[in-house]
Order: C-alpha cells, then sequence, then structure tokens
C-alpha cells in the first residue's frame, strides 16, 4: 500500500507527509530516527504475537521521554473479551492464522511497561474498540 498513499497524498497536494516507510516492526532497528509520537491501528491482534514485541522494542528505543505511544483496536481484559462480538472476531482471526486473535490488555501493557513505556490511559471506543495510550519514561 506504500505506492498508493505516497499518490494519494501527492494527488491531494499534502506536503507535510513524509513518504511512507518499509517498516516492518519485528526488524530491528526501525528505519527511522526519530519521532515524536508512534501511532498503531488494528495491528497487534492480525499478526504474531512477535509483532506485538517488536512494536514494543521498536517504540520503547525510538520515543523520546513523554512521547506517546498510541494503539487502537479490540483487547480482552480481566482474560475475557468485552463482547460477544470481538470473540467471534477473535475465532474468525484464530481460523485464519493461529498466531493471530485478540490480546490481552494486561499482557500489551506488561510487554510495553518492560520497555520503559507506562500505560497512561485507557478509553472505550465505539464497537468494542479501546484506544490505548502509552508515555515513554
Ligand atoms: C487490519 S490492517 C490495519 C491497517 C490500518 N492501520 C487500518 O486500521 O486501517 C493490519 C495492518 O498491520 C500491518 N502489519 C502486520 N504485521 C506487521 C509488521 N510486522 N510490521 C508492520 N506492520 C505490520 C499490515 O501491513 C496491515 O497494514
Amino acid at each position: 500500500m506504500r505506492r498508493s498513499i505516497a499518490v494519494h497524498a501527492e494527488g491531494a497536494g499534502v506536503r507535510t507527509l513524509k513518504p511512507p516507510l518499509d517498516l516492518d516492526v519485528i526488524r530491528q532497528p526501525w528505519p527511522i530516527e526519530r519521532a515524536d509520537a508512534v501511532v498503531c491501528i488494528n495491528m497487534i491482534h492480525i499478526a504474531p504475537w512477535s509483532a506485538a514485541e517488536g512494536l514494543m522494542a521498536g517504540a520503547g528505543s525510538l520515543l523520546p521521554p513523554a512521547g506517546v505511544l498510541y494503539l487502537y483496536g479490540p483487547y480482552r481484559r480481566d482474560g475475557r473479551h468485552t463482547a460477544p462480538s470481538n470473540a467471534e472476531f477473535d475465532e474468525s482471526l484464530r481460523s485464519r492464522n493461529p498466531d493471530w486473535g485478540l490480546r490481552d490488555l494486561e499482557a500489551v501493557a506488561e510487554l510495553a511497561g518492560r520497555q520503559g513505556l507506562e500505560l497512561r490511559e485507557v478509553i472505550e471506543m465505539p464497537t468494542n474498540n479501546l484506544s490505548v495510550v502509552f508515555v515513554r519514561s
């Protein structure tokens, strides 16, 4: 999709966006020197757990103190799905790939904490999604 993103940005006359990066979160180090924030939407449940590990390692080393890592997506909480639709979605993901699936928010927060990313805020969003905000200490 990187070519499509670049063409759309150019077509819309957007000059403030940098070209999209070839960034596989698992591959360390990431091909970027600095960032004020990292935004990751609907990724960690549609990728193996190693992608969540890579995301936290990459964001933890890239972000400056007080830098924000923002995640959006569906999560399990306290070992349970938060809605029947999320349970069905989880099942369909796992049937496509057994390494995919909704993550436990607590496990994600623990992983983040090991990389110096503190869980700051969890905001309930429409259709049983969450905004999850981490801040680099
Ligand atoms: C369901 S799509 C979400 C796309 C977009 N963020 C959205 O919400 O519309 C999942 C995205 O995760 C990305 N992804 C999966 N594994 C990844 C990895 N190891 N590194 C970087 N991105 C990855 C895919 O390239 C894909 O763009």
